[in-house]
Protein backbone atom coordinates (compact mmCIF):
# COMPACT_ATOMS: atom_id res chain seq x y z
CA UNK A 1 0.00 0.00 0.00
CA UNK A 2 1.53 3.56 -0.91
CA UNK A 3 0.80 6.30 1.81
CA UNK A 4 -1.01 9.19 0.87
CA UNK A 5 -1.82 12.58 2.05
CA UNK A 6 -3.25 14.03 -0.83
CA UNK A 7 -6.05 11.65 -3.28
CA UNK A 8 -7.44 13.39 -6.42
CA UNK A 9 -8.91 12.86 -9.53
CA UNK A 10 -11.02 16.04 -11.55
CA UNK A 11 -13.49 17.66 -9.11
CA UNK A 12 -12.66 15.13 -5.95
CA UNK A 13 -10.08 16.04 -3.55
CA UNK A 14 -9.18 14.23 0.19
CA UNK A 15 -6.48 14.54 2.53
CA UNK A 16 -5.63 12.22 5.10
CA UNK A 17 -6.57 13.53 8.24
CA UNK A 18 -3.13 13.84 10.20
CA UNK A 19 -4.83 14.60 12.95
CA UNK A 20 -5.98 11.27 13.37
CA UNK A 21 -2.30 9.61 12.67
CA UNK A 22 -1.20 7.27 13.78
CA UNK A 23 -4.37 6.10 15.39
CA UNK A 24 -6.91 6.51 12.40
CA UNK A 25 -6.41 6.53 8.79
CA UNK A 26 -9.68 8.82 7.84
CA UNK A 27 -9.83 10.75 4.91
CA UNK A 28 -11.76 14.39 4.91
CA UNK A 29 -13.51 15.51 1.63
CA UNK A 30 -11.92 19.27 0.51
CA UNK A 31 -15.27 20.77 -1.97
CA UNK A 32 -14.55 24.24 -1.43
CA UNK A 33 -11.24 27.03 -1.10
CA UNK A 34 -12.42 27.49 2.69
CA UNK A 35 -12.53 23.73 3.38
CA UNK A 36 -8.95 23.74 2.02
CA UNK A 37 -7.87 27.13 4.10
CA UNK A 38 -9.75 25.21 7.27
CA UNK A 39 -7.30 21.82 6.35
CA UNK A 40 -4.01 23.52 6.59
CA UNK A 41 -4.79 26.37 9.53
CA UNK A 42 -5.75 23.07 11.74
CA UNK A 43 -3.15 21.09 10.46
CA UNK A 44 -4.74 18.28 9.36
CA UNK A 45 -2.73 18.80 6.30
CA UNK A 46 0.56 19.75 6.31
CA UNK A 47 4.17 20.10 5.05
CA UNK A 48 5.67 23.01 2.80
CA UNK A 49 4.84 21.43 -0.42
CA UNK A 50 1.79 19.55 0.51
CA UNK A 51 0.45 23.15 1.91
CA UNK A 52 0.62 24.23 -1.58
CA UNK A 53 -0.55 21.41 -3.65
CA UNK A 54 -3.77 20.90 -1.44
CA UNK A 55 -4.31 24.84 -1.66
CA UNK A 56 -4.21 24.85 -5.07
CA UNK A 57 -6.05 21.77 -5.99
CA UNK A 58 -8.87 22.87 -3.63
CA UNK A 59 -9.58 25.91 -5.77
CA UNK A 60 -9.18 23.82 -8.87
CA UNK A 61 -11.81 21.26 -7.31
CA UNK A 62 -13.82 24.82 -6.60
CA UNK A 63 -13.80 25.57 -10.15
CA UNK A 64 -14.81 21.92 -11.59
CA UNK A 65 -17.90 22.40 -9.10
CA UNK A 66 -18.70 25.74 -10.53
CA UNK A 67 -19.54 24.22 -14.17
CA UNK A 68 -20.85 26.41 -16.89
CA UNK A 69 -20.48 30.44 -16.71
CA UNK A 70 -21.42 33.27 -18.52
CA UNK A 71 -18.44 35.56 -16.70
CA UNK A 72 -15.71 36.87 -18.47
CA UNK A 73 -12.52 35.53 -19.18
CA UNK A 74 -10.91 38.56 -17.11
CA UNK A 75 -13.73 37.96 -14.34
CA UNK A 76 -12.66 34.16 -14.44
CA UNK A 77 -9.05 35.80 -13.78
CA UNK A 78 -9.91 38.11 -11.08
CA UNK A 79 -11.91 35.33 -9.19
CA UNK A 80 -8.80 32.99 -9.08
CA UNK A 81 -6.26 35.81 -8.01
CA UNK A 82 -8.47 36.69 -5.07
CA UNK A 83 -9.31 33.09 -4.00
CA UNK A 84 -5.28 32.55 -4.28
CA UNK A 85 -4.69 35.51 -2.17
CA UNK A 86 -6.76 34.03 0.40
CA UNK A 87 -5.63 30.85 0.59
CA UNK A 88 -1.95 32.44 1.44
CA UNK A 89 -2.74 33.79 4.05
CA UNK A 90 -3.64 30.07 5.70
CA UNK A 91 0.11 29.46 7.07
CA UNK A 92 2.56 32.20 6.66
CA UNK A 93 6.62 30.49 7.21
CA UNK A 94 6.67 28.03 4.16
CA UNK A 95 7.23 29.85 0.61
CA UNK A 96 5.79 26.64 -1.15
CA UNK A 97 2.08 28.53 -1.02
CA UNK A 98 3.00 31.79 -2.04
CA UNK A 99 5.05 30.80 -5.23
CA UNK A 100 2.27 28.01 -6.46
CA UNK A 101 -0.11 31.22 -5.97
CA UNK A 102 2.30 33.61 -7.68
CA UNK A 103 3.12 30.95 -10.85
CA UNK A 104 -0.42 30.08 -11.29
CA UNK A 105 -1.47 34.07 -11.12
CA UNK A 106 1.38 34.53 -13.73
CA UNK A 107 0.01 31.55 -16.16
CA UNK A 108 -3.87 32.71 -15.73
CA UNK A 109 -2.91 36.45 -16.45
CA UNK A 110 -1.43 35.00 -19.76
CA UNK A 111 -4.39 32.67 -20.69
CA UNK A 112 -6.76 35.52 -19.95
CA UNK A 113 -5.35 37.83 -22.14
CA UNK A 114 -5.90 35.21 -24.94
CA UNK A 115 -8.01 36.57 -28.07
CA UNK A 116 -10.60 33.84 -27.78
CA UNK A 117 -10.32 33.74 -23.92
CA UNK A 118 -13.56 32.97 -21.95
CA UNK A 119 -14.21 31.62 -18.84
CA UNK A 120 -14.36 28.15 -19.46
CA UNK A 121 -10.88 28.27 -20.91
CA UNK A 122 -8.96 29.94 -18.31
CA UNK A 123 -10.94 27.64 -15.70
CA UNK A 124 -9.17 24.90 -17.58
CA UNK A 125 -5.72 26.31 -17.90
CA UNK A 126 -5.98 26.72 -14.04
CA UNK A 127 -6.77 23.42 -13.18
CA UNK A 128 -4.73 22.00 -15.47
CA UNK A 129 -1.84 23.60 -14.30
CA UNK A 130 -2.80 22.82 -10.46
CA UNK A 131 -3.06 19.42 -11.45
CA UNK A 132 0.46 19.48 -12.91
CA UNK A 133 2.05 20.37 -9.52
CA UNK A 134 0.97 17.31 -8.11
CA UNK A 135 2.67 15.08 -10.65
CA UNK A 136 5.68 16.90 -10.78
CA UNK A 137 6.04 17.39 -7.22
CA UNK A 138 6.45 13.32 -6.73
CA UNK A 139 9.20 13.60 -9.53
CA UNK A 140 11.11 16.33 -7.95
CA UNK A 141 11.07 14.10 -4.51
CA UNK A 142 12.50 11.39 -6.23
CA UNK A 143 15.30 13.32 -7.56
CA UNK A 144 16.26 15.19 -4.04
CA UNK A 145 16.22 11.24 -2.61
CA UNK A 146 18.78 10.22 -5.36
CA UNK A 147 20.94 13.33 -5.75
CA UNK A 148 20.92 13.36 -1.29
CA UNK A 149 21.97 9.43 -1.37
CA UNK A 150 24.71 10.43 -3.61
CA UNK A 151 26.46 12.84 -1.91
CA UNK A 152 25.89 11.17 1.25
CA UNK A 153 27.39 7.93 0.49
CA UNK A 154 30.75 10.50 -1.41
CA UNK A 155 31.20 13.15 1.33
CA UNK A 156 30.39 11.18 4.75
CA UNK A 157 33.14 9.31 5.84
CA UNK A 158 30.69 6.04 6.89
CA UNK A 159 29.07 6.57 3.42
CA UNK A 160 32.31 6.34 1.87
CA UNK A 161 32.91 2.43 3.58
CA UNK A 162 29.25 1.09 3.69
CA UNK A 163 25.67 1.81 5.07
CA UNK A 164 24.66 5.11 6.60
CA UNK A 165 23.19 5.99 10.03
CA UNK A 166 20.96 9.16 9.54
CA UNK A 167 19.02 11.37 11.98
CA UNK A 168 16.12 13.59 10.74
CA UNK A 169 13.42 15.80 12.03
CA UNK A 170 9.76 16.62 11.71
CA UNK A 171 7.81 14.91 8.55
CA UNK A 172 9.05 15.51 5.23
CA UNK A 173 7.79 12.21 3.56
CA UNK A 174 4.80 11.25 1.68
CA UNK A 175 2.98 12.88 4.40
CA UNK A 176 4.05 16.10 4.00
CA UNK A 177 4.12 15.91 -0.21
CA UNK A 178 2.57 14.43 -2.77
CA UNK A 179 4.75 11.77 -2.21
CA UNK A 180 7.74 9.79 -1.26
CA UNK A 181 9.58 13.16 0.75
CA UNK A 182 12.24 15.41 0.68
CA UNK A 183 14.68 15.02 3.87
CA UNK A 184 12.56 11.31 4.18
CA UNK A 185 13.29 10.81 0.41
CA UNK A 186 16.94 10.94 1.02
CA UNK A 187 16.61 8.20 3.78
CA UNK A 188 14.10 6.19 1.75
CA UNK A 189 16.35 6.28 -1.29
CA UNK A 190 19.46 5.25 0.95
CA UNK A 191 16.97 2.56 2.04
CA UNK A 192 16.17 1.34 -1.19
CA UNK A 193 19.74 1.60 -2.57
CA UNK A 194 21.31 -0.98 0.11
CA UNK A 195 22.94 2.26 1.82
CA UNK A 196 21.25 3.01 4.85
CA UNK A 197 21.98 0.95 8.29
CA UNK A 198 19.37 2.63 10.31
CA UNK A 199 17.35 5.58 10.64
CA UNK A 200 16.49 7.50 13.60
CA UNK A 201 13.60 10.10 13.95
CA UNK A 202 13.39 13.01 16.28
CA UNK A 203 9.59 13.14 18.24
CA UNK A 204 9.37 16.93 16.99
CA UNK A 205 8.06 18.80 19.87
CA UNK A 206 5.27 19.81 20.27
CA UNK A 207 3.35 18.47 17.34
CA UNK A 208 4.95 15.13 17.61
CA UNK A 209 5.22 15.35 13.36
CA UNK A 210 8.26 13.02 14.26
CA UNK A 211 6.24 10.43 16.39
CA UNK A 212 3.29 10.42 14.99
CA UNK A 213 4.18 10.78 10.94
CA UNK A 214 7.39 9.89 10.62
CA UNK A 215 7.94 6.76 12.67
CA UNK A 216 4.37 5.88 11.16
CA UNK A 217 5.90 6.04 7.36
CA UNK A 218 9.61 3.96 8.72
CA UNK A 219 7.36 1.65 10.09
CA UNK A 220 5.24 1.39 7.17
CA UNK A 221 8.20 0.98 4.96
CA UNK A 222 9.95 -1.28 7.21
CA UNK A 223 12.75 0.87 7.18
CA UNK A 224 15.04 0.18 10.34
CA UNK A 225 14.42 2.83 12.66
CA UNK A 226 14.19 4.47 16.05
CA UNK A 227 12.09 7.44 17.75
CA UNK A 228 14.41 9.56 20.32
CA UNK A 229 12.77 12.54 22.06
CA UNK A 230 14.60 15.71 21.01
CA UNK A 231 16.23 16.14 23.93
CA UNK A 232 18.35 13.02 23.26
CA UNK A 233 19.94 14.36 19.89
CA UNK A 234 23.24 15.43 21.16
CA UNK A 235 23.75 12.51 23.35
CA UNK A 236 23.10 10.00 20.04
CA UNK A 237 25.66 12.21 17.71
CA UNK A 238 28.08 11.68 20.63
CA UNK A 239 27.30 7.80 20.26
CA UNK A 240 30.32 5.87 18.49
CA UNK A 241 29.14 2.37 18.46
CA UNK A 242 28.70 1.05 14.38
CA UNK A 243 24.81 1.39 14.07
CA UNK A 244 24.18 4.45 15.95
CA UNK A 245 27.22 6.45 14.69
CA UNK A 246 25.28 9.15 12.94
CA UNK A 247 26.85 10.07 9.13
CA UNK A 248 24.66 13.35 8.56
CA UNK A 249 21.39 14.84 9.68
CA UNK A 250 18.90 15.55 7.07
CA UNK A 251 16.10 18.01 7.29
CA UNK A 252 13.71 19.33 5.43
CA UNK A 253 12.95 23.25 4.57
CA UNK A 254 10.08 25.67 4.66
CA UNK A 255 11.65 28.61 3.40
CA UNK A 256 15.58 29.09 2.21
CA UNK A 257 16.42 32.76 1.48
CA UNK A 258 18.93 33.87 -1.03
CA UNK A 259 21.73 33.31 1.11
CA UNK A 260 20.71 29.72 2.07
CA UNK A 261 19.37 30.46 5.98
CA UNK A 262 16.80 28.02 6.48
CA UNK A 263 13.05 27.95 8.06
CA UNK A 264 12.34 24.66 9.43
CA UNK A 265 10.25 22.72 12.18
CA UNK A 266 11.32 24.39 15.67
CA UNK A 267 14.06 22.31 17.01
CA UNK A 268 16.64 21.89 13.57
CA UNK A 269 18.50 25.45 14.71
CA UNK A 270 19.21 23.21 17.84
CA UNK A 271 20.03 19.99 15.67
CA UNK A 272 22.29 22.19 13.04
CA UNK A 273 24.40 23.03 16.36
CA UNK A 274 24.62 20.10 18.30
CA UNK A 275 25.95 18.39 13.93
CA UNK A 276 28.52 20.95 13.83
CA UNK A 277 30.04 20.50 17.60
CA UNK A 278 29.86 16.95 16.77
CA UNK A 279 31.54 17.05 13.45
CA UNK A 280 28.18 15.35 11.88
CA UNK A 281 27.48 16.85 8.16
CA UNK A 282 24.09 19.12 7.98
CA UNK A 283 21.84 18.84 4.78
CA UNK A 284 18.70 20.30 4.16
CA UNK A 285 16.47 18.67 1.72
CA UNK A 286 14.09 20.69 -0.58
CA UNK A 287 12.38 21.95 -3.95
CA UNK A 288 13.65 24.58 -5.67
CA UNK A 289 10.07 25.62 -4.57
CA UNK A 290 11.22 26.18 -0.59
CA UNK A 291 13.81 28.09 -2.44
CA UNK A 292 12.90 32.25 -2.05
CA UNK A 293 15.14 34.72 -3.95
CA UNK A 294 13.26 37.12 -2.90
CA UNK A 295 14.01 37.00 1.19
CA UNK A 296 17.74 38.15 1.25
CA UNK A 297 18.52 35.87 4.75
CA UNK A 298 16.52 34.21 7.61
CA UNK A 299 16.34 37.75 9.46
CA UNK A 300 13.35 38.46 6.86
CA UNK A 301 11.53 34.98 7.35
CA UNK A 302 8.07 35.35 9.32
CA UNK A 303 8.37 32.62 12.00
CA UNK A 304 4.13 31.15 12.46
CA UNK A 305 3.40 31.06 16.17
CA UNK A 306 0.81 28.98 17.08
CA UNK A 307 -1.99 28.51 20.24
CA UNK A 308 -0.03 27.55 23.65
CA UNK A 309 -2.03 24.56 23.95
CA UNK A 310 -0.30 22.79 21.49
CA UNK A 311 2.28 22.39 24.17
CA UNK A 312 0.41 22.04 26.87
CA UNK A 313 -1.83 19.34 26.23
CA UNK A 314 -1.26 16.03 24.39
CA UNK A 315 -3.37 13.75 22.58
CA UNK A 316 -3.56 10.16 22.21
CA UNK A 317 -6.11 7.26 22.31
CA UNK A 318 -8.52 6.86 24.91
CA UNK A 319 -7.89 4.22 27.72
CA UNK A 320 -10.88 3.02 29.40
CA UNK A 321 -10.95 -0.42 31.93
CA UNK A 322 -7.38 -0.61 30.74
CA UNK A 323 -8.68 -1.35 27.16
CA UNK A 324 -6.53 1.63 24.57
CA UNK A 325 -9.60 2.83 22.20
CA UNK A 326 -8.02 3.81 18.82
CA UNK A 327 -11.14 5.13 17.77
CA UNK A 328 -11.67 7.33 20.49
CA UNK A 329 -8.60 10.49 20.47
CA UNK A 330 -8.59 12.44 23.66
CA UNK A 331 -6.99 15.73 24.83
CA UNK A 332 -4.84 15.95 28.06
CA UNK A 333 -3.57 18.49 29.78
CA UNK A 334 0.63 18.34 30.75
CA UNK A 335 1.14 21.78 31.83
CA UNK A 336 0.53 23.78 35.03
CA UNK A 337 -2.72 25.62 34.26
CA UNK A 338 -1.77 29.17 34.11
CA UNK A 339 1.59 28.73 32.32
CA UNK A 340 2.43 31.00 30.02
CA UNK A 341 3.44 29.40 26.57
CA UNK A 342 5.88 30.50 23.43
CA UNK A 343 5.31 28.31 20.54
CA UNK A 344 6.89 29.13 17.12
CA UNK A 345 6.19 26.65 15.06
CA UNK A 346 9.66 26.91 13.23
CA UNK A 347 13.11 28.40 13.64
CA UNK A 348 16.03 29.54 11.09
CA UNK A 349 19.24 27.42 10.89
CA UNK A 350 21.95 30.18 9.49
CA UNK A 351 23.80 29.04 6.44
CA UNK A 352 26.86 28.72 8.17
CA UNK A 353 25.55 25.66 9.91
CA UNK A 354 24.64 23.97 6.91
CA UNK A 355 26.49 21.33 4.47
CA UNK A 356 24.77 21.30 1.97
CA UNK A 357 21.47 21.91 0.26
CA UNK A 358 19.87 19.21 -1.92
CA UNK A 359 17.18 19.79 -4.18
CA UNK A 360 16.00 18.16 -7.32
CA UNK A 361 18.61 19.62 -9.49
CA UNK A 362 21.86 18.85 -7.16
CA UNK A 363 23.13 19.23 -3.73
CA UNK A 364 24.23 22.91 -3.87
CA UNK A 365 27.70 23.57 -1.77
CA UNK A 366 29.34 26.21 -0.44
CA UNK A 367 31.69 28.31 -2.75
CA UNK A 368 35.60 29.17 -1.39
CA UNK A 369 33.77 32.10 0.21
CA UNK A 370 31.39 30.07 2.10
CA UNK A 371 28.05 31.28 0.21
CA UNK A 372 25.77 29.57 -1.32
CA UNK A 373 24.33 30.36 -5.35
CA UNK A 374 21.08 29.11 -5.11
CA UNK A 375 20.48 31.28 -7.85
CA UNK A 376 22.52 29.58 -10.25
CA UNK A 377 20.09 26.28 -9.57
CA UNK A 378 17.00 27.87 -11.35
CA UNK A 379 18.47 27.89 -14.85
CA UNK A 380 19.13 23.68 -14.54
CA UNK A 381 16.46 21.30 -15.44
CA UNK A 382 15.84 18.07 -13.27
CA UNK A 383 17.76 15.35 -15.56
CA UNK A 384 15.72 12.03 -16.73
O1 LIG B 1 4.27 22.62 10.84
P1 LIG B 1 4.50 21.59 9.76
O2 LIG B 1 4.24 20.20 10.19
O3 LIG B 1 3.81 21.97 8.46
O4 LIG B 1 6.08 21.71 9.49
C1 LIG B 1 6.67 20.88 8.53
C2 LIG B 1 8.13 21.11 8.39
O5 LIG B 1 8.74 21.92 9.07
C3 LIG B 1 8.81 20.34 7.29
O6 LIG B 1 10.14 20.05 7.64
C4 LIG B 1 8.81 21.18 6.01
O7 LIG B 1 7.55 21.71 5.76
C5 LIG B 1 9.24 20.39 4.82
S1 LIG B 1 8.07 19.13 4.38
C6 LIG B 1 8.70 18.37 3.00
Amino acid sequence: MVLQAIKYQRGALEILDQLKLPHTETYDTISTVQYGWDAIKEMRTRGAPAIAIVAALSLAIDLTNQGESQESAKAAQEYISSQLAYLVTSRPTAVNLADAARKLNKMVDAAAKNEDATWKSVINAYVEAAEQMLIDDVADNEAIGKHGADWIRKNTEQGKTGPVSMLTHCNTGSLATAGYGTALGVIRSLHAAGSLKHAFCTETRPYNQGSRLTAFELVHDNIPATLITDSMASALLRLKGPSERIAGIVVGADRVAANGDTANKIGTYALAITAKYHGVKFLVAAPRTTIDLETKSGKDIVIEERPGKEVTMVKGPCISDGTLNLQKVETVNIAANGIGVWNPAFDVTPAELIDGIITEVGVVEKDGNGNFDLKSIFDQDVEG
